[in-house]
């Protein structure tokens, strides 16, 4: 079976937007520890953008990333699919989503998911990735067992 997606690319003021929100964010960042701060903005298919920063502890592995940070928002708002995200951190490479934050964007995207990665205090995008190509056959729920 052949599988049609109409993928509507996202427009630049909508990145802007996107990229605004997560440096907005990631200026509330909780990152006594590693001093690392990272700001996420997800686009809900209405337009509407949901942000969140990374939230550190002193128990260093309970960590919780920006982007599921902001992925937390939108399910709260009562969302659970995501168009686009852009995630802002320091230089002088982007920070692209570790694996657990891929594993819960494929919760909510399919595999043409653009993720937009930009560093604080630009304006541009230094890179689009795709979800499906940074992150290969995720686990998918259909898998589970239910009932
Ligand atoms: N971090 C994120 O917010 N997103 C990622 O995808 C990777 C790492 C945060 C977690 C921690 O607060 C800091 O960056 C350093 O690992």
């Amino acid at each position: 079976m052949t599988e049609t997606k109409t993928r509507v690319p996202v427009k630049e003021e909508t990145w802007r937007a996107l990229v605004e929100a997560a440096q907005r964010v990631r200026d509330r960042a909780y990152a006594p520890y590693s001093g690392y701060r990272v700001g996420a903005a997800v686009l809900a298919p209405d337009g509407t953008i949901y942000a969140g920063c990374n939230v550190e502890n002193a128990s260093y592995g309970l960590a919780l990333c920006a982007e599921r940070s902001a992925v937390a928002q939108l399910v709260a708002a009562g969302c659970d699919r995501i168009a686009a995200i852009a995630v802002v951190t320091a230089g002088p490479e982007p920070g692209r989503p570790c694996g657990l934050c891929r594993q819960t964007l494929s919760e909510f995207a399919d595999d043409d998911l653009p993720i937009g990665l930009a560093i604080a205090g630009e304006a541009t995008l230094r890179a689009v990735d795709r979800l499906g190509d940074i992150f290969a056959h995720p686990f998918r729920g259909d898998l589970v067992k239910r009932g």
